[in-house]
């Protein structure tokens, strides 16, 4: 019996950005799949989060093309990219440190200027779905607390909680684990687990080594704004050019 891999979710085709003379990224072809857990690492610099900014619309690539879904949605700005079905967070959290946690949650799905609009009030429904989000991620109880109260790894845990307010199917993460104390990464893990077992798809950039091989599916490695190895974690750990690229050697 043939097994057949799951459908592609997010796929780039020669996708490129150069800053001054720095090629951030660099013709990069890669195809995530739909149902599962990605990993993308590779080296400080290597273009992780320019890829992400290329993707969700942050940044317009200068060549190339992101397709999802099978939908060209190259060059799109970031809410049209989200509304698509992509929900992603930032290597720098970004809360607004003088909002509650409530109300951090009811802004993370408003455009801009109705933020400065209506700030953070929300319907009865949105407010609901704000305050169940809040317990699955474990931070109900500090749901009136400003979000500059918080630790680093809360404020995480408020950002991955307000991307889920959009309902996206594909969420990325850039470096989830960052700056984050052990006990939190932990409930990170599970929480992708979780959601990944609901039938979220996730492209996930971490260094923390250990979530990467224990938590994904796949892993893709970048150096020098493109791929260079591909593959499962236990493979990719082995692969001599991956080996190089971090260590050098
Ligand atoms: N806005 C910018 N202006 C100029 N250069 C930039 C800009 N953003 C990124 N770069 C450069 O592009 C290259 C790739 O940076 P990027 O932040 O994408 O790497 P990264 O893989 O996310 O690194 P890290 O693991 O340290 O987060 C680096 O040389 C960086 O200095
Ligand atoms: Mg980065």
């Amino acid at each position: 019996m043939t097994t057949h891999p799951p459908p592609r979710s997010l796929e780039t085709e020669g996708l490129t950005k150069s800053f001054g003379g720095v090629r951030a990224v660099d013709g990069a072809t890669v195809t995530f799949r739909h149902g599962r857990i990605n990993a993308l690492i590779g080296p400080n610099g290597s273009g992780k989060t320019t890829f992400f900014n290329c993707v969700t619309g942050m940044i317009r690539p200068d060549a190339g093309t992101v397709t999802y879904r099978g939908q060209q949605i190259t060059g799109r700005p970031p809410h049209r990219i989200a509304r698509a079905g992509i929900g992603r967070s930032f290597q720098l959290c970004r809360v607004f440190p003088r909002m509650t946690v409530l109300e951090n949650m009811l802004v993370a799905v408003r455009p801009a200027r109705l933020r400065d609009l209506v700030g953070g009030a929300g319907s009865p429904a949105e407010t609901d779905k704000a305050r169940r989000l809040l317990v699955r991620v474990g931070i109900d109880h500090l749901e009136n607390v400003e979000a500059a109260n918080l630790s680093y790894g809360q404020q995480k845990l408020l950002e991955l909680a307000g991307v889920l307010m959009g309902d996206p199917d594909t969420i990325m993460l850039d470096e989830p684990a960052g700056g984050v104390n052990p006990a939190l990464i932990g409930r990170i893990g599970t929480l992708i687990r979780e959601l990944n077992d609901e039938g979220k798809t996730f492209l996930v950039v971490e260094h923390n080594m250990d979530m990467v091989m224990s938590l994904s599916h796949h892993v893709v490695v970048f150096d020098r704004g493109r791929p260079i190895a591909e593959g499962p974690p236990s493979a990719v750990r082995a692969d001599p050019r991956v080996l190089e690229a971090y260590l050098g050697i």
